[in-house]
């Protein structure tokens, strides 16, 4: 509570920008092995939003492109301004300030690159930068937990962790939420291939087995642990002998065409591991440097074309800054 009157105090009406403009970045969650623990943020694609202070109190979404009409133009149901208003609630300005919000994706809603996180951390991270940052990046991250939420169902942080605060990030734990930022071995670089089929969050997480055997949890949280000490040393060869995933991956492989053979050419053609990118349909080759990742997703891509599956394909680094301020 002291916490609430204190940011209250910190508004100065007289200081909050007219408009801004801010790009969030696109996320690759579970990291293949940690499942709902691990995500890194990518350069490109990602979501924008452009906040105008305006005159009429109130939230509300002005416009959105590259969305193909599906997401709503309703204040209270789009998961951009219901964060934005609980972020002016919490501050106890909501009815003293009105906010227009334009959004464009620049990527597919159900691909698995976290579209709704990154429109989310976009929404949160214009206001508080309209606002004059009133809020820290970690005390801004459970209003995009609660983004995630309303988007999906379930408020898993390894999207909006990533897409926020950049870099690869660690859910250490939920409850209460403990984010850690781990290091970025330099040469660390990701081939993603989005073969268009739509695998919504909700439904794909509906399918998981709840129970695990023990035996595969070893594995698994081996492997986990294995991916950090590699990421922290830089070991590329640790990185890929460690990144499979024993737990989910099995089951939501049957939902992307050409899965298997989508893998075997990535490795093939060099990555280090290849796995799901969030809950899918993307795939994600981890590759050591931009070649090899260029090399996976050009073959993968072929391959897709030859089954006259289409695709889109974006390789990348890591994407240390998170979201960006655009210049006007
Ligand atoms: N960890 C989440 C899942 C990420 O796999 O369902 C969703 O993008």
């Amino acid at each position: 509570m002291n916490t609430l009157e204190k940011k209250i105090h910190k508004i100065d009406f007289n200081q909050i920008l007219t408009k801004v403009r801010v790009f969030a970045p696109a996320t690759v969650a579970n990291m293949i092995c940690g499942f709902d623990i691990l995500g890194f943020a990518v350069e490109y694609p990602g979501d924008e939003v452009h906040m105008y202070r305006v005159e009429q109190p109130g939230v509300r979404i002005k416009s959105i492109e590259g969305d193909d009409g599906r997401l709503p133009l309703d204040a209270d149901k789009n998961t951009v301004s219901a964060c934005v208003k609980n972020l002016l609630v919490y501050l106890g300005i909501e009815k003293e300030l009105g906010i227009e919000i334009s959004l464009i994706k620049h990527m597919p809603i159900g691909s698995g690159l976290g579209s709704s996180s990154a429109s989310t951390v976009a929404g949160l991270f214009a206001i508080n930068t309209l606002l004059g940052n009133p809020l820290t990046k970690e005390e801004l991250m459970p209003f995009c937990v609660e983004g995630e939420r309303i988007a999906c169902g379930h408020g898993h942080a390894d999207n909006v962790a990533p897409a926020l605060m950049g870099g690869i990030t660690l859910i250490r734990g939920y409850s209460p939420l403990d984010v850690i930022n781990l290091p970025v071995p330099e040469e660390l670089y990701a081939g993603i291939v989005f073969p268009q089929v739509d695998v919504p969050t909700r439904e794909a997480r509906q399918l998981i087995k709840e129970k695990v055997l023990l035996k595969d949890a070893v594995t698994q949280w081996g492997n986990i642990a294995g991916l950090i000490a590699g990421l922290y040393r830089s070991d590329y060869e640790l990185i890929s002998r460690s990144m499979h995933d024993v737990l989910i991956e099995p089951t939501r492989a049957i939902l992307i065409p050409e899965f298997h053979t989508m893998k075997q050419i990535a490795l093939e053609a060099g990555a280090l591991s290849f796995g799901i990118s969030g809950s899918g349909p993307s795939v994600v080759a981890i590759t050591r440097g931009k070649e090899a990742a260029e090399l996976a997703t050009t073959r993968i891509q072929e391959h897709l074309n030859n089954c006259e599956i289409a695709s889109l394909k974006f390789v990348s680094s890591v994407n240390v800054q998170g979201p960006k301020v655009l210049p006007d």
